[in-house]
């Protein structure tokens, strides 16, 4: 009777996390000033059906210590349009103290897998590996959609590169049951 009931919340348990889909769909790097950040590459690669790792490297040329996120949250509905967030942060002041509870949020998704984990300055290959969106880590109640999170990097107020990635969600009903 024990091991059933064990069995039984296994499979629940199972199903509720494979009825979440959180997983990237694009993403699009450009530098806008060759001689300060160049990337190496950008891409996607799809391991499995419902895991596809984000890798990037990219070289920043010249030290930089003044370093600002323009950030830009997209939800498409025939185009993506504007939702909700736009905000631009400071980023050596962030890693100093994650004052943002938006940039927290995106931060928290890919630190683990970078090398972006020091305060300011900045010099040489910045790198993101094999990164991966875990639903666990969003701690924010999303629709389901597609959207694009646009980021802008402005090093002393100055623009300097894009990295636009696009991604799945998909809304974990099963637990929307179970938590209301
Ligand atoms: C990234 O997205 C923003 C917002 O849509 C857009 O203005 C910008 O041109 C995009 N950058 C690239 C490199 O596509
Ligand atoms: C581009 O980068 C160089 C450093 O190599 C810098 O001197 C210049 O001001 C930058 N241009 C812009 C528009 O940020
Ligand atoms: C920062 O990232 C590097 C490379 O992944 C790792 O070796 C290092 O331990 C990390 N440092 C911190 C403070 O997390």
């Amino acid at each position: 009777m024990k091991l059933y009931l064990i069995c039984f919340l296994f499979i629940v348990e199972a199903t509720l996390h494979n009825a979440l889909v959180f997983k990237f769909s694009n993403v699009i790097c450009e530098s806008h000033n060759k001689s300060w950040f160049v990337f190496n590459h950008c891409r996607l690669k799809a391991v499995s059906r419902d895991r596809i790792l984000l890798n990037m490297e990219g070289t920043v040329l010249h030290p930089v210590s003044n370093v600002q996120v323009h950030i830009k949250v997209f939800k498409r509905a025939s185009g993506y349009k504007p939702w909700l967030y736009d905000i631009q942060i400071d980023a050596c002041r962030f890693l100093k103290r994650s004052y943002n509870p938006i940039a927290k949020i995106v931060y928290g998704l890919f630190r683990e897998f970078t090398n972006i984990n020091h305060t300011c300055p900045f010099v040489g290959p910045q790198i993101v590996k094999d990164f991966y969106l875990k639903p666990e880590l969003l701690l924010l109640p999303l629709p389901t959609g597609d959207y694009m999170l646009a980021l802008r990097w402005l090093f002393f107020n100055r623009i300097q590169f894009d990295t636009n990635v696009s991604f799945v969600f998909v809304e974990d009903i099963a637990t929307k049951k179970k938590v209301h």
